[in-house]
Protein backbone atom coordinates (compact mmCIF):
# COMPACT_ATOMS: atom_id res chain seq x y z
CA UNK A 1 0.00 0.00 0.00
CA UNK A 2 1.18 3.65 -1.04
CA UNK A 3 2.06 5.41 2.07
CA UNK A 4 0.62 8.65 3.11
CA UNK A 5 2.02 11.89 3.03
CA UNK A 6 3.14 13.26 6.77
CA UNK A 7 3.26 16.91 7.53
CA UNK A 8 4.22 18.18 10.95
CA UNK A 9 3.17 20.98 12.29
CA UNK A 10 4.38 23.25 15.73
CA UNK A 11 4.11 26.59 16.98
CA UNK A 12 6.93 28.23 18.74
CA UNK A 13 7.65 31.26 20.44
CA UNK A 14 5.15 33.61 22.20
CA UNK A 15 1.63 32.22 21.77
CA UNK A 16 -1.00 34.93 20.59
CA UNK A 17 -4.64 34.51 19.12
CA UNK A 18 -5.26 32.74 15.83
CA UNK A 19 -2.46 30.03 16.84
CA UNK A 20 -5.52 27.72 17.14
CA UNK A 21 -7.21 28.53 13.53
CA UNK A 22 -3.59 28.26 11.94
CA UNK A 23 -3.26 24.95 13.21
CA UNK A 24 -6.75 23.65 12.48
CA UNK A 25 -6.47 25.01 8.81
CA UNK A 26 -3.40 23.46 8.53
CA UNK A 27 -4.43 20.06 9.40
CA UNK A 28 -7.94 20.23 7.76
CA UNK A 29 -6.44 21.38 4.44
CA UNK A 30 -3.35 18.18 4.80
CA UNK A 31 -6.54 15.69 5.77
CA UNK A 32 -9.11 16.81 3.38
CA UNK A 33 -7.72 18.09 0.63
CA UNK A 34 -4.46 15.84 -0.04
CA UNK A 35 -5.48 12.45 2.63
CA UNK A 36 -2.11 13.15 4.20
CA UNK A 37 -0.96 12.13 8.02
CA UNK A 38 -0.85 15.04 10.37
CA UNK A 39 1.45 15.05 13.30
CA UNK A 40 1.29 17.69 15.96
CA UNK A 41 4.68 19.07 17.84
CA UNK A 42 4.27 19.19 21.15
CA UNK A 43 5.97 22.73 22.51
CA UNK A 44 6.91 24.45 19.85
CA UNK A 45 11.40 23.03 19.57
CA UNK A 46 11.41 22.06 22.72
CA UNK A 47 9.06 18.57 21.47
CA UNK A 48 11.21 18.69 18.24
CA UNK A 49 14.12 18.03 20.62
CA UNK A 50 12.51 16.06 23.60
CA UNK A 51 10.62 14.29 20.02
CA UNK A 52 7.48 14.79 22.10
CA UNK A 53 4.78 14.38 19.31
CA UNK A 54 0.62 13.52 18.98
CA UNK A 55 -0.89 12.37 15.50
CA UNK A 56 -3.81 15.05 14.68
CA UNK A 57 -7.07 13.84 13.34
CA UNK A 58 -9.40 16.35 12.10
CA UNK A 59 -11.90 15.84 15.48
CA UNK A 60 -8.54 17.26 17.32
CA UNK A 61 -8.76 20.58 15.91
CA UNK A 62 -12.48 20.88 15.68
CA UNK A 63 -14.16 23.33 18.05
CA UNK A 64 -10.78 25.25 18.05
CA UNK A 65 -11.37 27.97 16.02
CA UNK A 66 -12.47 30.48 18.49
CA UNK A 67 -10.22 29.65 21.15
CA UNK A 68 -7.03 31.35 22.21
CA UNK A 69 -3.30 30.22 23.16
CA UNK A 70 -2.28 27.08 20.91
CA UNK A 71 -3.62 23.40 21.53
CA UNK A 72 -0.03 22.35 20.69
CA UNK A 73 1.46 24.33 23.39
CA UNK A 74 4.57 26.54 22.81
CA UNK A 75 8.23 27.54 24.12
CA UNK A 76 10.01 30.51 24.09
CA UNK A 77 13.06 28.78 25.26
CA UNK A 78 14.06 26.19 23.18
CA UNK A 79 16.27 26.55 20.52
CA UNK A 80 18.55 23.63 19.24
CA UNK A 81 20.95 25.35 18.39
CA UNK A 82 21.22 27.07 21.10
CA UNK A 83 19.78 25.21 23.86
CA UNK A 84 19.04 26.38 27.66
CA UNK A 85 20.57 28.62 29.64
CA UNK A 86 24.24 26.75 28.08
CA UNK A 87 23.31 27.48 24.81
CA UNK A 88 24.04 23.94 24.02
CA UNK A 89 24.27 22.80 20.27
CA UNK A 90 21.70 20.04 20.26
CA UNK A 91 20.76 20.55 16.54
CA UNK A 92 21.98 17.28 15.68
CA UNK A 93 19.78 14.93 18.07
CA UNK A 94 16.92 17.46 16.78
CA UNK A 95 18.04 16.41 13.13
CA UNK A 96 18.04 12.74 13.90
CA UNK A 97 14.33 13.49 15.87
CA UNK A 98 13.25 15.14 12.61
CA UNK A 99 13.83 11.97 10.52
CA UNK A 100 12.48 9.50 12.64
CA UNK A 101 9.23 11.46 12.39
CA UNK A 102 9.50 10.67 8.62
CA UNK A 103 8.24 13.91 7.43
CA UNK A 104 7.43 15.35 4.13
CA UNK A 105 7.12 18.63 5.85
CA UNK A 106 7.10 20.54 8.29
CA UNK A 107 5.29 24.02 9.06
CA UNK A 108 6.54 26.41 11.77
CA UNK A 109 3.90 28.74 12.90
CA UNK A 110 6.10 31.16 14.84
CA UNK A 111 7.40 34.43 15.00
CA UNK A 112 10.78 36.16 13.80
CA UNK A 113 12.99 33.91 16.20
CA UNK A 114 10.61 30.29 15.29
CA UNK A 115 11.68 31.70 11.79
CA UNK A 116 15.19 32.48 12.11
CA UNK A 117 15.88 28.17 13.49
CA UNK A 118 13.23 27.06 10.69
CA UNK A 119 15.81 29.01 8.28
CA UNK A 120 18.39 27.25 9.68
CA UNK A 121 16.94 23.82 9.44
CA UNK A 122 15.99 24.51 6.09
CA UNK A 123 19.45 25.18 5.35
CA UNK A 124 20.52 21.37 6.54
CA UNK A 125 18.09 20.14 4.50
CA UNK A 126 14.57 20.08 6.36
CA UNK A 127 11.31 20.46 4.49
CA UNK A 128 10.19 23.89 6.09
CA UNK A 129 7.46 26.06 5.38
CA UNK A 130 6.86 29.08 7.57
CA UNK A 131 3.62 30.87 8.86
CA UNK A 132 4.37 33.99 10.44
CA UNK A 133 3.18 35.23 13.39
CA UNK A 134 3.37 37.14 16.28
CA UNK A 135 1.83 40.51 18.06
CA UNK A 136 4.71 42.82 17.36
CA UNK A 137 3.92 41.98 13.35
CA UNK A 138 7.79 42.81 13.24
CA UNK A 139 7.76 40.15 10.57
CA UNK A 140 8.99 41.71 7.42
CA UNK A 141 7.46 40.31 4.13
CA UNK A 142 4.13 40.39 4.97
CA UNK A 143 1.91 43.40 5.85
CA UNK A 144 0.35 41.31 8.66
CA UNK A 145 1.21 38.22 11.27
CA UNK A 146 -1.96 36.50 12.89
CA UNK A 147 -2.20 37.60 16.24
CA UNK A 148 -1.57 41.31 15.55
CA UNK A 149 -5.00 42.24 15.30
CA UNK A 150 -6.15 40.21 18.35
CA UNK A 151 -3.69 42.28 20.26
CA UNK A 152 -4.72 45.58 18.54
CA UNK A 153 -8.54 44.79 19.37
CA UNK A 154 -7.47 44.41 23.35
CA UNK A 155 -5.58 47.31 23.71
CA UNK A 156 -8.01 49.59 21.74
CA UNK A 157 -10.77 48.15 24.25
CA UNK A 158 -8.08 49.04 27.13
CA UNK A 159 -7.76 52.86 25.67
CA UNK A 160 -11.53 53.04 25.52
CA UNK A 161 -11.97 51.57 29.16
CA UNK A 162 -9.18 54.41 30.66
CA UNK A 163 -10.76 57.04 28.86
CA UNK A 164 -13.94 57.51 31.60
CA UNK A 165 -11.11 57.65 35.20
CA UNK A 166 -9.06 59.75 32.44
CA UNK A 167 -11.84 62.34 32.10
CA UNK A 168 -13.64 62.02 35.25
CA UNK A 169 -10.13 62.18 37.52
CA UNK A 170 -8.53 64.99 35.18
CA UNK A 171 -5.70 63.19 34.76
CA UNK A 172 -3.12 62.02 32.15
CA UNK A 173 -3.54 58.01 31.68
CA UNK A 174 -0.57 56.65 30.25
CA UNK A 175 -1.06 52.62 28.36
CA UNK A 176 1.80 50.74 27.92
CA UNK A 177 1.37 48.02 25.44
CA UNK A 178 4.08 45.31 23.74
CA UNK A 179 5.53 44.92 20.63
CA UNK A 180 8.91 44.90 21.73
CA UNK A 181 11.47 46.91 19.40
CA UNK A 182 8.75 48.23 17.15
CA UNK A 183 5.17 50.58 17.49
CA UNK A 184 2.65 48.65 15.54
CA UNK A 185 0.68 47.77 18.18
CA UNK A 186 0.78 51.19 19.90
CA UNK A 187 0.43 52.98 17.01
CA UNK A 188 -2.31 51.11 15.56
CA UNK A 189 -4.44 50.74 19.01
CA UNK A 190 -3.30 54.73 19.71
CA UNK A 191 -5.25 55.46 16.87
CA UNK A 192 -8.14 53.48 17.12
CA UNK A 193 -8.46 54.02 20.92
CA UNK A 194 -7.91 57.78 20.02
CA UNK A 195 -4.70 58.33 21.96
CA UNK A 196 -3.74 61.73 22.25
CA UNK A 197 -0.13 61.20 21.94
CA UNK A 198 1.24 58.11 21.02
CA UNK A 199 5.34 57.23 21.82
CA UNK A 200 7.03 54.78 19.49
CA UNK A 201 10.14 53.53 19.39
CA UNK A 202 10.92 54.34 15.90
CA UNK A 203 10.76 57.96 16.66
CA UNK A 204 13.03 59.34 19.30
CA UNK A 205 10.46 62.03 21.42
CA UNK A 206 11.38 65.00 23.79
CA UNK A 207 9.09 65.12 26.81
CA UNK A 208 8.80 68.41 26.60
CA UNK A 209 7.06 68.66 23.40
CA UNK A 210 4.80 65.55 24.81
CA UNK A 211 3.86 67.84 27.82
CA UNK A 212 3.72 70.86 25.52
CA UNK A 213 0.84 68.93 23.64
CA UNK A 214 -0.85 67.87 27.48
CA UNK A 215 -0.80 71.47 28.17
CA UNK A 216 -2.26 72.75 25.32
CA UNK A 217 -5.35 70.18 25.85
CA UNK A 218 -5.61 71.60 29.20
CA UNK A 219 -5.74 74.63 28.32
CA UNK A 220 -8.09 73.90 25.35
CA UNK A 221 -10.03 73.03 28.26
CA UNK A 222 -9.81 69.46 27.80
CA UNK A 223 -8.40 68.43 31.16
CA UNK A 224 -7.29 64.70 30.28
CA UNK A 225 -5.00 63.15 27.59
CA UNK A 226 -4.57 59.79 26.78
CA UNK A 227 -0.88 58.27 26.23
CA UNK A 228 -0.27 55.72 24.16
CA UNK A 229 3.44 54.33 24.89
CA UNK A 230 5.66 51.22 23.37
CA UNK A 231 7.57 48.97 25.36
CA UNK A 232 10.25 49.05 23.18
CA UNK A 233 10.46 53.14 23.24
CA UNK A 234 14.03 54.19 24.55
CA UNK A 235 14.86 56.49 27.26
CA UNK A 236 17.14 59.76 26.12
CA UNK A 237 17.03 57.93 22.66
CA UNK A 238 18.91 55.44 24.45
CA UNK A 239 17.92 53.47 27.22
CA UNK A 240 15.93 50.91 27.04
CA UNK A 241 13.46 49.62 30.57
CA UNK A 242 14.49 45.83 31.10
CA UNK A 243 11.91 44.08 33.29
CA UNK A 244 13.49 41.11 33.08
CA UNK A 245 15.92 38.45 31.29
CA UNK A 246 14.95 34.69 30.05
CA UNK A 247 18.30 33.40 29.70
CA UNK A 248 17.55 30.54 27.65
CA UNK A 249 15.15 32.67 24.81
CA UNK A 250 16.64 33.75 21.64
CA UNK A 251 16.05 36.96 22.57
CA UNK A 252 16.70 37.25 26.42
CA UNK A 253 15.07 40.39 26.88
CA UNK A 254 12.02 41.35 28.50
CA UNK A 255 11.15 45.15 28.30
CA UNK A 256 8.62 46.56 30.33
CA UNK A 257 8.14 49.86 32.61
CA UNK A 258 9.03 52.78 30.39
CA UNK A 259 6.20 54.10 31.31
CA UNK A 260 6.65 54.67 34.87
CA UNK A 261 9.44 56.71 33.90
CA UNK A 262 7.90 59.01 31.13
CA UNK A 263 4.71 59.47 33.76
CA UNK A 264 7.60 61.17 36.45
CA UNK A 265 8.85 63.08 33.74
CA UNK A 266 5.13 64.17 32.45
CA UNK A 267 4.83 65.01 36.73
CA UNK A 268 7.94 66.89 37.20
CA UNK A 269 7.77 69.14 33.86
CA UNK A 270 4.13 69.71 33.71
CA UNK A 271 2.83 68.86 37.08
CA UNK A 272 -0.38 67.24 35.36
CA UNK A 273 -1.83 64.22 37.79
CA UNK A 274 -0.36 61.19 35.67
CA UNK A 275 -1.43 57.23 35.90
CA UNK A 276 0.25 54.29 34.90
CA UNK A 277 -1.85 50.91 33.19
CA UNK A 278 0.75 48.55 31.99
CA UNK A 279 -1.53 45.55 29.29
CA UNK A 280 1.14 42.80 29.57
CA UNK A 281 0.01 39.51 28.63
CA UNK A 282 -3.57 40.27 28.26
CA UNK A 283 -3.03 41.36 25.04
CA UNK A 284 -1.83 37.75 23.84
CA UNK A 285 -4.86 36.17 25.56
CA UNK A 286 -8.84 36.13 24.73
CA UNK A 287 -10.43 34.91 21.04
CA UNK A 288 -8.69 35.62 17.78
CA UNK A 289 -10.68 38.39 15.89
CA UNK A 290 -12.46 37.47 12.56
CA UNK A 291 -9.50 39.16 10.95
CA UNK A 292 -6.91 36.56 12.61
CA UNK A 293 -9.37 33.80 11.78
CA UNK A 294 -9.20 34.55 8.49
CA UNK A 295 -6.00 35.40 7.97
CA UNK A 296 -4.77 32.04 10.23
CA UNK A 297 -7.46 30.24 7.69
CA UNK A 298 -5.90 31.25 4.75
CA UNK A 299 -1.99 31.06 5.68
CA UNK A 300 -2.84 27.00 6.90
CA UNK A 301 -3.97 26.35 3.76
CA UNK A 302 -1.44 28.16 1.60
CA UNK A 303 1.25 26.55 3.74
CA UNK A 304 -0.08 23.27 2.98
CA UNK A 305 -0.10 24.39 -0.89
CA UNK A 306 3.41 25.15 -0.25
CA UNK A 307 4.12 21.76 1.38
CA UNK A 308 2.52 20.08 -1.60
CA UNK A 309 4.11 21.40 -4.02
CA UNK A 310 7.50 21.14 -2.43
CA UNK A 311 8.09 24.97 -2.27
CA UNK A 312 10.20 24.67 0.77
CA UNK A 313 12.08 27.49 2.50
CA UNK A 314 8.82 29.66 2.23
CA UNK A 315 6.82 31.53 4.43
CA UNK A 316 3.17 32.97 3.98
CA UNK A 317 2.42 36.33 3.45
CA UNK A 318 -0.13 38.73 2.94
CA UNK A 319 0.05 42.01 1.13
CA UNK A 320 -2.58 43.83 0.30
CA UNK A 321 -5.49 41.38 0.16
CA UNK A 322 -3.52 38.54 -1.59
CA UNK A 323 -1.53 35.52 -0.15
CA UNK A 324 1.17 35.13 -1.21
CA UNK A 325 4.89 33.14 -0.59
CA UNK A 326 8.23 34.91 -0.07
CA UNK A 327 11.28 33.21 1.37
CA UNK A 328 11.45 32.46 4.72
CA UNK A 329 14.92 35.03 4.38
CA UNK A 330 12.97 37.84 3.20
CA UNK A 331 10.95 37.78 6.53
CA UNK A 332 13.90 37.80 9.30
CA UNK A 333 16.10 39.71 7.24
CA UNK A 334 15.65 43.00 9.25
CA UNK A 335 12.66 43.60 11.92
CA UNK A 336 10.10 45.34 10.67
CA UNK A 337 9.62 49.11 12.08
CA UNK A 338 7.09 51.68 11.25
CA UNK A 339 8.44 53.59 8.55
CA UNK A 340 8.32 57.46 9.60
CA UNK A 341 6.30 58.01 6.45
CA UNK A 342 3.70 55.27 6.94
CA UNK A 343 0.31 56.35 5.94
CA UNK A 344 -1.20 56.10 9.20
CA UNK A 345 1.40 58.08 11.10
CA UNK A 346 0.49 60.87 8.60
CA UNK A 347 -3.37 60.24 9.02
CA UNK A 348 -2.97 60.14 12.84
CA UNK A 349 -1.07 63.49 12.54
CA UNK A 350 -3.63 64.94 10.86
CA UNK A 351 -6.42 64.39 13.04
CA UNK A 352 -3.93 65.93 15.52
CA UNK A 353 -2.19 62.98 17.29
CA UNK A 354 1.02 63.84 18.69
CA UNK A 355 3.90 61.71 18.41
CA UNK A 356 6.25 63.75 20.90
CA UNK A 357 8.97 64.29 18.10
O1 LIG B 1 6.96 38.84 21.01
C1 LIG B 1 5.73 38.81 21.66
C2 LIG B 1 5.81 39.44 23.02
O2 LIG B 1 4.54 39.43 23.62
C3 LIG B 1 6.39 40.85 23.05
O3 LIG B 1 5.49 41.84 22.63
C4 LIG B 1 6.81 40.96 24.49
O4 LIG B 1 7.84 41.91 24.63
C5 LIG B 1 7.30 39.57 24.81
O5 LIG B 1 6.70 38.70 23.85
C6 LIG B 1 6.95 39.07 26.19
O6 LIG B 1 7.52 37.82 26.37
P1 LIG B 1 7.21 36.85 27.60
O7 LIG B 1 5.89 36.19 27.33
O8 LIG B 1 8.34 35.88 27.60
O9 LIG B 1 7.15 37.71 28.83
Amino acid sequence: MKRKKRIGVLTSGGDCPGLNPAIRAVTKTAIFCHDMEVVGIKDGFEGLIENRTKKLIWEDVSGILTLGGTILGTSNQANPFANGEEKKDVSKETLKNISSLDLDALVCIGGDGTLHIAHRFHQLGVPIVGIPKTIDNDVSATDYTIGFDSAVAVATEAIDNIHSTAESHHRVMILEVMGRYAGWLALYSGVAGGGDVIILPEFSFDIQKVCAELEKRSKLGKRFSLVVVSEGVKLGGTELVIKREVKGSTDPIRLGGVSYRIAEQIEEVCGLETRVIILGHLQRGGKPTDFDRILATQFGKHAVDLAVSGKFGYMTSIQGRNIISVPIQSGIASLKKVPMDFPLIEAARAVGTCFGD
